[in-house]
């Protein structure tokens, strides 16, 4: 009903504005960020997690930080095909952003954590990445004046601990959200803010591309795993829940902040943002791979129905924050 609603909007009005959509909402982030009842955020916390999530020393040799993968100015993400981390060496898979992770409930490209604190210690123990384990990053922290006051602040009961770490960390995260792009300024009135191409481009998004059965939401993802036709032999969800049916299905990532957080899918083997799109649009890579998602079939665009999309695309990019 929404959609047809939409449809005839559009028809009727010709040119295509924020206000034609009839559910401009679902495009807008909730201003209160989900938090866990037994992790609020308070601002000492905000403090300690940043200075943890730029800081090497929780790393094994000192030299890796979370920001090395994760980095404001690449769109929270990094510029390489594959992670690179402890003694250079290469992961399997493709740094995603950290931007509105709040918002999410599933985590990682295959699904493996629930939980933002669940997930910061996965990268700091992980062969391929810091490779310290939690245990010692927590001595090398308990050794540090300036973290052993910062924590005192932040958790006066608990101190120095794992939990505390991982807390900390998350409630950083948290605070990394979406809102100043120039689409969420389009969607919320200021029609000056998209160019007529690129208004268009998120018409054809929403209709002929119907990319939204997957990237849909101010995120631009429903959290939903599926298989794209890039097969590297990765086996994806596959990992977690133990079904053939999951093999090489990923998480739909996220399109904010896309255009700085290439290269793109899991396995960061496509460079640009146009054949990324492009290979969305015709159905994905790998046709007949096995469980390619049905949902996934070519839409027939033309080549600048597909530039309309990019440059749609391009607007969801957030300022570097000043931090
Ligand atoms: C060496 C590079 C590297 C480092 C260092 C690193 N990450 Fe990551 N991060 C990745 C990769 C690669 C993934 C995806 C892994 C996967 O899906 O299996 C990821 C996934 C994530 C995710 C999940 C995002 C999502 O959409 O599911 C979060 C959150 C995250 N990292 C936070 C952190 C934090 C916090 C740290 C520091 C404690 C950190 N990362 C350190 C490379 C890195
Ligand atoms: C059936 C669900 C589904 C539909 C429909 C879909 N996508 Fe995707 N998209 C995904 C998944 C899953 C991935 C990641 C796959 C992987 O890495 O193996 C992805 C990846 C992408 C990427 C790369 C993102 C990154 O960070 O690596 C872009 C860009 C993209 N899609 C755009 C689109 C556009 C534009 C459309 C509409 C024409 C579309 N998608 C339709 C599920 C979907």
């Amino acid at each position: 009903m929404k959609r047809i609603l939409f449809s005839v909007a559009l028809l009727l009005s010709n040119a295509f504005t924020a206000q034609t959509i009839t559910n401009t909402q679902e495009w807008i982030r909730p201003q209160k960020i989900p938090t866990p009842v037994d992790n609020p955020i308070t601002k000492e916390k905000i403090i300690l997690g940043k200075k943890l999530f730029f800081d090497p020393l929780l790393s094994r040799a000192n030299n890796i930080a979370c920001s090395s993968c994760h980095d404001p100015v690449k769109g929270w993400s990094d510029a390489d095909e594959v992670a690179i981390g402890d003694q250079g060496r290469k992961g399997p898979r493709n740094s995603p952003t950290i931007l509105n992770s709040a918002y999410q409930y599933i985590y990682f490209w295959d699904g493996r954590a629930k939980s933002l604190e669940e997930q910061a210690l996965g990268p700091i123990q992980a062969h391929v990445e810091m490779n310290l384990d939690p245990k010692e990053a927590v001595k090398k922290l308990q050794q540090n004046t300036t973290y052993q006051q910062m924590f005192q602040k932040a958790f006066p009961k608990e101190g120095i601990t794992v939990k505390t770490l991982a807390k900390a960390i998350a409630t950083f995260e948290r605070t990394i959200v979406s809102g100043e792009s120039r689409f969420d300024k389009w969607i919320a009135g200021d029609t000056s803010k998209l160019s007529d191409k690129e208004a268009k481009g998120f018409t054809t998004f929403l209709d002929k591309g119907n990319c939204t059965i997957c990237h849909n939401g101010f995120s631009f993802s429903d959290q939903s795993f599926n298989n794209v036709g890039i097969d590297n032999g990765d086996t994806g969800r596959k990992a977690v829940k133990k079904r053939a049916f999951w093999h090489g299905a990923f998480k739909t990532p996220t399109l904010r902040n896309i255009e700085n957080s290439a290269p793109y899918f899991h396995d960061g083997s496509v460079k640009s943002l146009e054949e990324a799109v492009t290979i969305c649009v015709e159905g994905g890579r790998d046709k007949n791979a096995t469980n390619k998602a049905n949902l996934l079939v070519d839409k027939h665009l033309t080549k600048d129905e597909i530039k309309e999309i990019v440059s749609f695309l391009k607007t969801l990019s957030e300022p570097v924050p000043d931090l």
